[in-house]
């Protein structure tokens, strides 16, 4: 089957940059991308590419290159459900915040929504593509609603994991190490994978486009975050050691990544991961491991997000101690919010769990970030639920501009590896600042030893300075 029109539920940060490249590399194929959401469509949309919903260095370019082309962003679920050959599913999967599984297992009623919808308006036959990261045998459950619901039309399920990572999207998708597509084994099945296999095919080289059962590509794509997550634990637990006894945690780093087998990336020494997907995908695969038995395997992943939830606490904690024991009534600057550079993401972003820790000391937080808005940063805090939104109001203060935001303040904490953070003055930073000024790098992006020298107190993660 050749595919000439897709739709994409789901216009966030997957779907959208995904489906922009598809469309952008295949002139022929028209693709409709679909969501719940006005204001996102709307933006998507937008003439003004500055008002994407979604920053990605380079994607402005490719929006442009195919939109109102052979690519559509519209609020029409139904007509666009109806319109395409190939469906992907794009939409969130969030850690449940209730009942059963709560703070563990995924979310997966917008998946299943999204499953009767397509069941429900289906004419003929579709192929149905997993883009969301979902939980191992999901498929199954997909399939069981859309045979069982749907107007006797066939459905093949597809398993597409996208492991695009934020702020490299558009560089990801357009040269991508590989492209996983899980599908049947049987007849029908491998047409249904050879189908989606051409449409990559158009600009990805076939020997990088694997193929396997769904099963296989379900659990991969949980487990190459589970390794990725884990990796930056492992570095940041080694931190916390250096940090004891004089070695230099980026020394390591080093030494160990020029070992082939290891490898130098994913071991930066951080204030802890965050984004969307790390915490949530670990979180998922434990509980899976739980629900087999498989304690030991459970209690083993489980680790490297106790590990991460430590490394946020601890550093905010060094905070206060270093401030002599207290921050309370104190202004603590902000450097980023996001949950790492070239993105306004801040799903998850360390940023929002040192800002509670310090909110509870009474600290008054001061937040510059080149990209994410006020309203986030509010939201993120509220969704937290430790203290009233207007609370959170009274503690927090958001500034566009950086300097202002280090105007009289006690310490500045470097939350985000934004570039722009190393070019900033910071001989004019320090002399607005109260002293002794504190600088405490939660990224080991900034030159200590030059802020040293301006008389800065510069605390970095992983090395005693
Ligand atoms: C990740 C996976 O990389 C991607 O393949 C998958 O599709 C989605 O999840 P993403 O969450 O966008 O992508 O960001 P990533 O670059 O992996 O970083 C995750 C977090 O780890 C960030 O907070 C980052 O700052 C942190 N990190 C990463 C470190 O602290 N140290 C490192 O060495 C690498
Ligand atoms: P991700 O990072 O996985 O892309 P996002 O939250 O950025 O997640 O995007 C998911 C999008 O899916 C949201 O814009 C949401 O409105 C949309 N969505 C969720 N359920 C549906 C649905 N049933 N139909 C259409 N869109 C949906």
């Amino acid at each position: 089957m050749k595919i000439t029109n897709i739709c994409c539920i789901g216009a966030g940060y997957v779907g959208g940059p995904t489906m922009a490249v598809i469309a952008h590399k295949c002139p022929d194929i028209k693709v409709t991308i679909v969501d719940l959401n006005a204001e996102r469509i709307a933006a998507w949309n937008d003439e003004n590419t500055d008002n994407l919903p979604v920053y990605e260095p380079g994607l402005d370019q490719i929006v442009l290159s195919a939109r109102g082309r052979n690519l559509f962003f519209s609020t029409d679920v139904e007509k666009a459900i109806d319109e395409a050959q190939m469906i992907f599913i794009s939409v969130n999967t969030p850690t449940k915040t209730y009942g059963l599984g709560k703070g563990k297992a995924a979310d997966l009623k917008y998946i299943e929504l999204c499953a009767r919808q397509i069941a429900a308006v289906a004419k003929d036959d579709k192929i149905v593509v997993e883009k969301s990261t979902l939980p191992v045998r999901t498929a199954e459950a997909v399939k069981n609603i859309l045979d069982s619901t749907g107007n006797g039309v066939k459905f093949q399920i597809l398993s597409n994991p996208e492991f695009l990572a934020e702020g490299t999207a558009v560089e990801d998708l357009l040269n991508p190490d590989r492209v996983l597509i899980g599908g049947d084994t049987d007849a029908e099945g491998q047409a249904a994978i050879n189908a989606l296999v051409d449409v990559y095919a158009n600009w990805i080289p076939k020997e990088r486009i694997l193929t396997t059962n769904v099963w296989s590509s379900e659990l991969s794509k949980l487990t190459a975050n589970a390794f990725l997550a884990q990796r930056v634990s492992s570095i940041n637990a080694m931190s916390e050691l250096c940090e004891k006894t004089g070695a230099d945690v980026n020394e390591v780093a080093r030494a160990i990544g020029m070992d082939s087998r290891i490898g130098p990336k994913f071991l930066k020494s951080s204030v802890g991961f965050g984004g969307s997907c790390f915490q949530k995908d670990i979180l998922n695969l434990v509980y899976i491991a739980k629900s087999y038995g498989l304690d030991e395997v459970a209690d083993y992943w489980e680790q490297v997000i106790i590990m991460n939830d430590h490394q946020k606490r601890r550093f905010a904690a060094n905070i206060v101690k270093t401030l002599y024991n207290t921050v309370s009534g104190k202004k603590i600057t902000f450097l980023g919010w996001a949950f790492k550079k070239d993105t306004n993401d801040t799903r998850e972003s360390a940023a929002i769990y040192v800002a509670d820790d310090l909110l509870h000391e009474q600290a008054n937080i001061a937040v510059f970030d080149p990209k994410v808005e006020e309203t986030t940063i509010f939201r993120d805090l509220d969704y937290l639920a430790t203290r009233k939104p207007e609370e959170n109001k009274a503690g927090v203060t958001v500034y566009q501009d950086p300097y202002e935001a280090c105007r009289g303040t006690h310490a500045i904490a470097v939350l985000t590896e934004w570039d722009e953070f190393k070019g900033y003055d910071w001989q004019k930073i320090y002399d607005n600042m109260k002293k002794p000024a504190f600088v405490f790098d939660g990224r080991n992006v900034l030159n200590g030893k030059e802020l040293k020298e301006i008389g800065f107190i510069f605390t970095g993660v992983g090395k005693a300075y």
